[in-house]
């Protein structure tokens, strides 16, 4: 079949091979803990549930601007006066299909055919495909316990320094996400501020996926929308609904962005996608108010709570955590104690103790048979459940 060669270079998901095996083995009548879901077991608020049904009531489900509906662009530029302290114009903001139309959007906007991104492996997978999609290749930076798992901008240096004239000139960008998926590690506000230097030095974008914000334990939670405003600053920022709203399957992100790239946004979202969902638009007012805000909080703190009891149970168990993840819900574990491929280990946990978890080959490639990320986001006592199984079986 004469498909495109690009589909070569789109990896598939492998947790989705785990996932098929624990399904059928739930058919099977077996119990299994999932702790390889990347999403919020806590589903979209109350109130932004009532608002959407309230929108469906009252027939609102038609097309809204591409960019989004004004009223909601203008609370989440309110969202960042509120929060960060930081002037966001509304005019700036694009809500998107989930951060991953964000990301694409970017992306198109952004990468032309041969142009490299420098990403940190491990890293979101997605990203990568995002730039093959269009043309570009990422550039994967090995990243460890010594900065984090993030790429730093002393990393950045190092591959400058290795790096040919002719590569060089081909970077178009750096994409970082902080916190981070798979490490749940944050990247802090110097150091941000020291890759944001170093970009606009060598006349690269940068791209900042924030999209964990909102679920950070115990330091300070920053934005890079700050550099955003002016074309200039070469920044985009990413954040979704998805996962501190709680509101993955409702399919809504936002990008803050300098001017000229949220026009080229503007044109790409008409034609790739005419508008962000409706109903969840509306739903999504709601997500700034009060009330919500309170419930997102109690949520934060029992992320924080199961964060603060799988940490030491898991390293108790024989798993490496050498950096104390401060956000997100995942824990990236190294798992040599028990063997040299967490794919097979993986395997061997879902059949055999069956607790899933996703292995490390869905991050990239640095180490990755040597790795596997918990996703805590399960209640406490499935979490000691899934603790005690591990520890019968390992
Ligand atoms: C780092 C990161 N960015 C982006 C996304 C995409 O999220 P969504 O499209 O649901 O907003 C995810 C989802 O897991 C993620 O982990």
């Amino acid at each position: 079949m004469s498909l495109a060669d690009r589909n070569q270079h789109i990896a598939p998901f492998y947790v989705m091979d785990l996932l098929a095996r624990a399904k059928q083995l739930e058919a099977e009548g077996r119990d299994i803990v999932h702790l390889e879901i990347g999403e919020p077991d806590f589903s979209a608020p109350q109130p932004v549930v009532e608002a959407m049904r309230d929108a469906l009531a009252q027939g609102i489900t038609h097309y809204t601007p591409a960019l989004g509906l004004p009223e909601l662009r203008a609370a989440i530029a309110d969202f960042y006066q509120r929060r960060y302290g930081v002037d966001v114009p509304a005019a700036q903001v694009a809500v998107t299909p989930g951060a991953s139309g964000a990301l694409q959007l970017i992306c198109g906007a952004l990468i032309n055919a041969g142009d490299r991104v420098l990403m940190a492996d491990p890293g979101y997978p997605c990203n990568r495909h995002f730039v093959r999609l269009f043309g570009g290749r990422e550039w994967s930076v090995p990243v460890g316990p010594e900065s984090r798992y993030q790429l730093t901008a002393a990393e950045i240096r190092a591959v400058i320094k290795g790096a040919s004239a002719a590569e060089l000139a081909q970077i178009k960008a750096v994409f970082v996400a902080s916190p981070s998926n798979p490490t749940g590690t944050l990247l802090s506000q110097g150091e941000l501020a020291d890759i944001h230097a170093l970009c606009q030095e060598r006349g690269w974008w940068l791209v900042v996926d924030e999209i964990y914000n909102g679920l950070i334990y115990q330091v300070q939670e920053h934005t890079a929308a700050g550099y955003g405003l002016d074309d200039e600053s070469r920044t985009a920022v990413v954040n979704s609904f998805s996962k501190y709203f709680g509101m993955t399957g409702l399919r809504l992100g936002w990008c803050v962005l300098p001017n000229t790239l949220c026009n080229a946004v503007e044109r790409q979202a008409q034609n790739l996608f005419l508008s962000p969902s409706t109903p969840a638009q509306y739903g999504a007012l709601q997500a700034f108010s009060g009330e919500t805000a309170a419930i997102l909080e109690s949520r934060r703190q029992a992320f924080e709570a199961r964060r603060d009891y799988l940490l030491p149970a898991i390293r108790e168990l024989g798993f490496d955590v050498p950096v104390e993840p401060q956000g997100a819900f995942y824990l990236y574990a190294d798992s040599t104690a028990f063997g040299e491929d967490s794919f097979a280990l993986c395997e061997m946990l879902l059949d055999q103790a069956g607790v899933a978890l996703t292995p490390g080959l869905d991050f990239g490639e640095h180490r990755n048979r040597q790795h596997l990320r918990f996703a805590y986001t399960r209640e406490i006592p499935v979490l000691e459940e899934a603790v005690a199984r591990l520890r019968r079986y390992l």
